[in-house]
């Protein structure tokens, strides 16, 4: 049996076996218009498999950008602590539940509350953010991305009404991680805090950027390993894409259609994940979100912070739907996951495993 019919059939691979696969893949796109037929095919079955669980429905989750401050210095972020040329913002607790009232009214079950890691938001403050917005929007789902944290500010968070945690992995190999933070971040507590995430029951995501700097294929094929271990309920992948404001200003972008093949290993790998067409995709591709869908996606996540703010929030040069209202963005969208077959729901989209 060959390598992908094995993948299909098993849901898994080795790290060699994943290798393999990628380089196939990158032999069969080595030349400027090779339409890479393992990529069509591998995309058939992770089309097949997300109708059959998620049928042409698509989540949405409204992200708010609740803070541009961060006292970490991750090397390819556009907000990191040393970038002295970006305005500063952090929205008032007013303002985020501002953006959660109309993210209702316009559909929104889910909300995801992101941002850099910024002391105000100690504990208490946090949780009590969480804690009035589940009260307002019971029938909601809560979603933090802000980094990593404590156990006991983990564990506070969730009592407070919190369901679901976003903590990208970046790069399940130790050096790597070291090439793209600075020493006083580690790998190991990154890894620590997604145990620590799951050990309290909220639904994990993991996940990295695809072409991020130096990133090698044996680099991502670890990358597969570790999500077919971990078995996150959901994986946020997307093109690493530079900011001139960083020291990876000069690095390539990374592939669109790596991206999309690496979103259809994804699906098959864990049929049941919730995986999301990214902004960076959008960003590097006009139809990168819909490419997204067609590859196995089914989340996507609209901006619902303030407009005034969203250039703020530039973690990468280029960045789309930084001057649309959240309903603009929400009917852009629509219209977009229509066109190619799929249509927006209004639920809290939970995995369905
Ligand atoms: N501070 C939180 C954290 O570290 O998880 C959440 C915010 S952080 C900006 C969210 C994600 O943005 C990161 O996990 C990273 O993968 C992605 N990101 C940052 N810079 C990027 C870039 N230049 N291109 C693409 N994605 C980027
Ligand atoms: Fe903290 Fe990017 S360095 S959010």
């Amino acid at each position: 049996m060959n390598l992908a019919d094995k993948f299909i059939h098993e849901h898994k691979l080795n790290r060699e076996e994943y290798i393999g696969l990628l380089q196939q893949f990158e032999r069969e796109n080595a030349g400027t218009n090779t339409k890479s037929t393992l990529a069509n095919y591998l995309a058939g079955e992770a089309v097949r498999l997300r109708r059959k669980i998620y049928g042409t429905d698509v989540y949405v989750r409204g992200l708010i950008e609740f803070t541009n401050i961060c006292k970490n210095d991750c090397y390819y972020c556009g907000i990191r602590k040393s970038n002295p040329h970006i305005e500063r913002y952090r929205l008032t607790k007013e303002e985020i539940l501002f953006c959660c009232e109309n993210g209702y009214d316009l559909g929104y079950r889910t909300f995801v509350l992101q941002g850099g890691e910024d002391g105000y938001y100690t504990d208490e403050r946090l949780a009590d953010i969480v804690r009035t917005i589940h009260s307002a929007y019971p029938d909601c789902a809560i979603t933090l991305s802000v980094g990593e944290r404590s156990y006991e500010s983990y564990r506070l968070l969730r009592e407070a009404g919190a369901d679901r945690y976003l903590l990208r992995h970046e790069t399940a190999n130790p050096e790597h991680y070291q090439m793209l933070h600075p020493a006083v971040l580690s790998h190991e507590n990154r890894m620590q805090c997604l145990q620590n995430l799951r050990s309290l029951g909220y639904q994990v995501g993991a996940g990295f950027m695809v072409g991020s700097p130096y990133q090698t294929t044996a680099h991502l094929a670890e990358d597969l390993v570790f999500l077919q271990e971990f078995r996150p309920e959901m994986v946020g992948i997307g093109p690493f894409i530079p900011h001139h404001d960083t020291q990876f200003a000069d690095h390539p972008a990374g592939s669109v259609k790596l991206t999309l093949f690496l979103l259809s290993v994804i699906r098959i790998m864990l049929p049941h994940v919730l995986l999301p067409a990214t902004t960076a995709l959008g960003t590097m591709d006009p139809l990168g979100r819909e490419k997204g869908m067609l590859a196995g996606a089914n989340v996507v996540m609209p901006n619902l912070s303030p407009v005034k703010n969203r250039k703020q929030y530039e973690l990468y040069d280029n960045k789309i739907c930084t001057g649309e209202e959240a309903a603009e963005c929400r009917g852009c969208l629509a219209h977009r996951m229509n066109s190619v077959g799929y249509q927006l729901v209004s639920d809290r989209g939970d995995c369905k495993s």
